[in-house]
């Protein structure tokens, strides 16, 4: 097998270059050929220096993570750093693209560190559950400083050349077509300076309380993560010792990580991604339809949000209304949010009026021929969707892809309102949906696979993270949802109190609880708004006025600052209504609401799976992770259950009565998980 590592001379250069697609990994061949290429540099008299480059897209974008978890093939990666910078004669990093984790340790070890404008560097290690176990954690911060290096090792952001620059981590900018004339021309300079400069070598000096002010400013993004804490103790605790006594250190919390639940949760989520972005029977080379101007139905919060996604990519947007207020007001908050994100320094003047200038606000729905792509963003109602989609089947140009943004809604009930429901497709996004990442693409039964790739195709365009769901009510998310809601509300009448429930959601992770989250969306979502109509614990609330966070009160009451605190009033409207209805009450426990409200949701997605409305397991922690807050570190419900034991699972599930899915049960029998 050829090596991925070649070696050729320039002179008295050795060019070391790595070609090992798609992001040149650093497997076992790379290291081995890393390694040999050192070897030869020192052994042979006629060479002076030399660089280490890499082919393709990138520089070594980090360890391979296909390795962990399996035996290690020597060298690992923490040999062939330290050989790297133990080399006689200096090495020169050639970075572009991202020299992330691993690769970042492999510059941090060479002598020089030389970049394109447009490259990265950082160490997501953090994202995947563990630290940078190559020497990141010693030599960076005696490279760029403490400070410095928490911000990249314990968040995982990477940084621009420039800043890495600035922070020392980069010696000097390369051009960004001559990236490797001059890191050529940049060792030669260098071949003769001595001592070399060598990391591991260098003095680390730290102001007090650096470690403390890091701790308490990143306490809520932190929050349940083992890596960023074990990172930060790595460093406090080494920092002034020996280079050899720190990276022994670094070591063992790094087998420590590795070996934990929430590393192999991380690690399935990054993989999860990647696989949900495939469609089992849509050829990865489908012919895609062409994207140039994409329509938007609705000026509402979602239409206003999804148009923004869109004019973020530079692609122009048609948006149309029925009325010129509803239009001017849409628009009104679309540029107020771009100006948000300016004032925050996000996005520069001219970006927010580049965005806004790819808009085009009308009121005439037959503007909407010239668009390629036509998402449908009104209120959730068969016969106005099926309106709408029978007009568009007579305006939109041939071959335009139609989609609606609804939520439940059966699509292809939508489709049938069209004589072409191989155009129609769901695009389901979650709000506020300029932000959230998660994209459901609902596959009508008669919808095109070039549809399907193309959609899937734009929904990386505007970076989503798209996953396929059949029809079925609520799709993957919010169908999930359902049962979490249910039994949250009959917990509720049966003794547990919406604080109970909350914290033992928020403990386990999630950003809130049901009861937090329905005051967020507002309580009176979906009530039939007749104050007279009083039929449960909602009704009494809504016919209150306490309709969550926007009225100040909600299950909970709110301050100006929108603190919340137990509602003595909400106590009593669910007293009265445990009496009314002659509730049994228990001691309801933690672990039950878990049972009860956790457990069901993972009966739900296996009820998905079996109904095959998702194609992959993996594929609803995806949407758990990305649409609700599920916390990465637990790697989504269905990856969760594994962790907890589907024989728990199904044996909690039967203790309170419940219908276990037939995969659940299938799995149970066969041994089997399913991720
Ligand atoms: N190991 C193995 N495979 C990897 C990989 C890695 N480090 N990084 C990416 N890949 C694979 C992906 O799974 C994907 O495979 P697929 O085509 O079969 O789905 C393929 O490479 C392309 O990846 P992306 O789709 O993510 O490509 P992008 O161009 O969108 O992004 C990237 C490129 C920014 C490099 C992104 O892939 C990324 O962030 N990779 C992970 C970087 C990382 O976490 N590095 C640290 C690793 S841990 C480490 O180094 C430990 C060390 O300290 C000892």
């Amino acid at each position: 097998m050829t090596s991925p590592i070649t070696t050729e001379r320039q002179g008295d250069i050795l060019v070391i270059t790595s070609n090992n697609p798609p992001v040149n990994a650093l497997g076992a061949a790379v290291r081995q050929g890393l390694d040999a290429a050192i070897k030869e540099l020192n052994d042979d008299d006629s060479l002076k220096a030399a660089v280490i480059r890499c082919e393709g897209r990138t520089f070594f974008a980090g360890a391979d993570i296909t390795e962990f978890g399996k035996p290690m093939q020597e060298p690992g990666l923490p040999t062939v750093v330290d050989t790297i910078e133990a080399s006689e004669k200096p090495v020169v990093a050639a970075v572009h693209g991202t020299a992330l984790g691993g690769g970042c340790e492999v510059a941090l070890a060479c002598h020089y560190r030389i970049a394109v404008p447009s490259a990265k560097f950082g160490l997501p290690e953090v994202k995947l559950g563990i630290l940078p176990g190559a020497g990141g954690t010693q030599r960076l911060p005696r490279v760029a400083g403490v400070q410095f290096a928490l911000e990249l090792a314990a968040k995982g952001d990477p940084v621009s050349a420039k800043a890495a620059q600035a922070a020392g981590l980069v010696d000097r900018l390369a051009g960004e077509d001559s990236l490797t004339a001059d890191a050529i021309a940049y060792a030669r300079k260098m071949a003769d300076a001595r001592p070399l400069p060598r990391a591991s070598e260098k003095p680390v000096t730290v102001e007090p309380g650096v470690f403390d002010d890091f701790r308490k400013a990143n306490a809520k993004r932190m929050r349940g993560f083992d890596a960023p804490a074990e990172i930060i103790a790595v460093i406090e605790e080494t920092v002034g010792k020996p280079y050899a006594e720190g990276v022994q250190r670094e070591r063992n919390g790094f087998m420590k990580l590795i070996m934990g639940t929430q590393s192999a949760a991380m690690r399935h989520i990054f993989f999860a991604e990647r696989k949900a972005a495939k469609i089992d029977d849509v050829p990865e080379d489908t012919q895609l339809r062409p994207i140039k101007r994409v329509g938007v139905i609705g000026a509402g919060t979602m239409g206003g949000g999804i148009s923004m996604n869109f004019l973020s990519a530079g692609i122009p947007v048609t948006i149309v209304e029925m009325a010129q207020d509803a239009l001017d007001r849409g628009t009104g908050v679309m540029r107020k949010n771009y100006e948000g994100s300016a004032a925050k320094g996000r996005m520069t003047a001219e970006q927010v009026e580049g965005a806004m200038g790819l808009l085009k606000p009308t009121l005439n729905f037959d503007d909407l021929s010239e668009c390629d792509l036509i998402i449908e963003a009104v209120y959730e109602n068969m016969d106005v969707k099926k309106e709408i989609f029978g007009k568009l089947d007579t305006i939109a140009k041939p071959g335009a892809i139609l989609a609606s943004n609804t939520s439940y809604l059966n699509i292809d009930e939508i489709a049938s309102a069209t004589n072409r429901p191989g155009d129609v497709v769901g695009m389901h996004f979650f709000s506020p949906a300029n932000v959230m990442k998660l994209l459901e693409i609902v596959r009508g039964a008669k919808t095109d696979k070039d549809v399907l790739a193309t959609v899937m195709d734009v929904a990386k365009k505007i970076k989503k993270v798209a996953v396929v769901a059949g029809v079925c009510y609520g799709f993957i998310g919010n169908r999930m949802l359902m049962p979490r809601q249910i039994e949250a509300n009959k917990l509720l009448m049966e003794g547990a109190s919406p604080q109970q429930i909350d914290k033992v959601h928020v403990e386990f992770g999630m950003p809130m609880g049901p009861f937090q989250m329905g005051d967020l969306a507002g309580v009176d979502i979906g009530w039939h708004r007749d104050p007279n109509r009083v039929e449960s614990i909602r009704d009494q609330l809504c016919a209150e006025g306490r309709w969550g966070q926007k009225k100040g009160a909600g299950f909970y009451d709110y301050d100006e600052k929108r603190n919340p605190s137990p509602s003595p009033r909400v106590a009593e409207i669910i007293a009265e209504w445990r009496e009314k209805t002659g509730t049994p009450q228990h001691d309801v426990t933690d672990e039950e609401i878990v049972e009860r409200t956790l457990y069901t949701m993972v009966n739900e997605g296996a009820k998905i799976l079996q109904e095959g409305m998702a194609q992959r397991a993996s594929d609803i922690d995806v949407v758990w992770i990305y649409g609700y807050g599920w916390p990465v570190y637990r790697g989504g419900p269905m990856f969760w259950a594994d962790t907890v034991g589907l024989k728990t699972v199904v044996a909690g599930l039967e203790k309170h009565g419940f219908e276990v899915a037939q995969l659940l049960r299938d799995k149970v029998e066969k041994g089997e998980r399913f991720n």
